[in-house]
């Protein structure tokens, strides 16, 4: 069992053997209303259907689309009409869409109410789970409304990543990528030698998600509000997110995140911060991770994505503060040119460096 401190409250991260034992230790009995995925709900019915009064469950399609501003009304007002209360708990079982969903509601609704979160993809159990942050899209712009509110318990079920998709396993290991190579170079390369065999070994994916938990830990104490060091943790996410919303997120986060940690340690190699060696090594071991959705990239229009890396909250006038790399483990927060620098590196990243087909 872990236990993360926070601002707010210190909660903990919990393993259990399946779904069904994880949400019995659900806190709230009767006051405990359920924000459930949709797909697991289809795909884990069984399972879920005993414990889950359909009363006090309400299903959300996890879509960039639902964890927009404009969707959140008939949510907020469907756990109001269901009866939720101030001393209620909300419990949200799914992957980082539901989470992010699950987050805001909680921290708004009532100005604070529990809520207890089951993630059920890899990205949200290795990654997202922990770290207080709610992120919410608002028309074109993604995650750029939000909150820190971490969950009063995180129950990790086992078992359940055997249903989620291999794209979405791949997504989830961007994160799990990234984090290794903020790391550094021995974890970085125990994992790419585990990752060998994932396909046919998937219990190895429980280990990554402990040692995920792990590097991500210190980063979300010392600076929960993602004013300092914790920024190191976007690495690749200026690149990624724009990626994303250029492609109508027809890129998995994750795999648009292992993108933009490309871009960004090209970028880096043309700013001389990096051996180009660094860079090359870095490319032939993760494409694999994110083919075919280069061809995507490819085609996605240029402006948008320029658009995009301004519209970075990370960005302040001409330059934008990028997450690049002096080698494994040195990531740094350094402002750089976007017509001079980013223009060019992006456009050359994407016609010529990005594998297609
Ligand atoms: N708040 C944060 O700290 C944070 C951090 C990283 C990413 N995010 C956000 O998380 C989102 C991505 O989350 P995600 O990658 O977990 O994807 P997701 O929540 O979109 O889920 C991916 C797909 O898997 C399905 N699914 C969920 N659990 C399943 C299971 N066990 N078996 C089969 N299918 C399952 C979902 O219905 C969906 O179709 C993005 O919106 C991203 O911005 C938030």
């Amino acid at each position: 069992m872990l236990t993360i401190k926070s601002r707010s409250h210190e909660y903990t991260v919990e393993e259990f053997a399946s779904l069904r034992e994880a949400l019995a230790s659900v806190a709230g009995g009767e006051r405990a209303l359920f924000l459930v995925d949709r797909r697991l709900a289809e795909l884990h019915g069984a399972e879920l259907h005993p414990l889950l009064p359909a009363e006090r469950t309400v299903q959300v399609e996890a879509t960039e689309q639902h964890k927009s501003f404009e969707a959140l009304t008939p949510l907020f007002l469907e756990l109001l009409q269901r009866g939720l209360k101030r001393d209620g708990v909300i419990v949200v079982l799914g992957g980082g869409v539901l989470q992010d969903i699950g987050c805001f509601i909680a921290s708004v609704l009532f100005r604070g109410v529990r809520w207890e979160l089951l993630p059920t993809t890899l990205l949200a159990q290795a990654d997202s789970c922990i770290g207080s942050k709610s992120s919410i899209n608002i028309g074109p712009y993604k995650n750029q409304i939000g909150t820190f509110y971490p969950p009063h318990r995180v129950v990790v079920p086992g078992g359940v990543l055997a249903t989620l998709p291999w794209d979405e396993i791949r997504s989830g290991l961007g994160e799990v990528i990234k984090l290794q190579l903020l790391a550094g170079e021995v974890g970085f390369r125990e994992l790419m030698h585990d990752l060998q065999d994932v396909r046919s070994q998937p219990p190895v994916l429980s280990k990554w998600v402990a040692r995920s938990m792990a590097v991500k830990q210190p980063y979300i104490e010392a600076d929960e509000f993602d004013r300092g060091i914790r920024n190191l943790l976007n690495y690749g996410h200026t690149f990624g997110h724009a990626y994303e919303s250029a492609t109508h997120f027809g890129i998995p986060h994750g795999i648009a995140v292992i993108l933009g940690v490309l871009t960004a340690t090209h970028l880096s190699a043309r700013l001389g911060l990096v051996p180009t060696g660094h860079y090359r090594e870095l490319k032939t071991l993760l494409t694999p991770w994110y083919e075919p959705y280069g061809t995507q990239l490819q085609t996605a229009p240029r402006d948008a994505i320029f658009r995009a890396i301004q519209q970075d909250k990370k960005n302040t006038g001409q330059t934008v503060n990028c997450i690049l790399t002096r080698g494994f483990g040195r990531m740094e927060k350094l402002p750089v040119a976007l017509a001079a620098d980013i223009v060019p590196a992006v456009n050359h990243f994407i016609e010529n460096e990005v594998a297609v087909g």
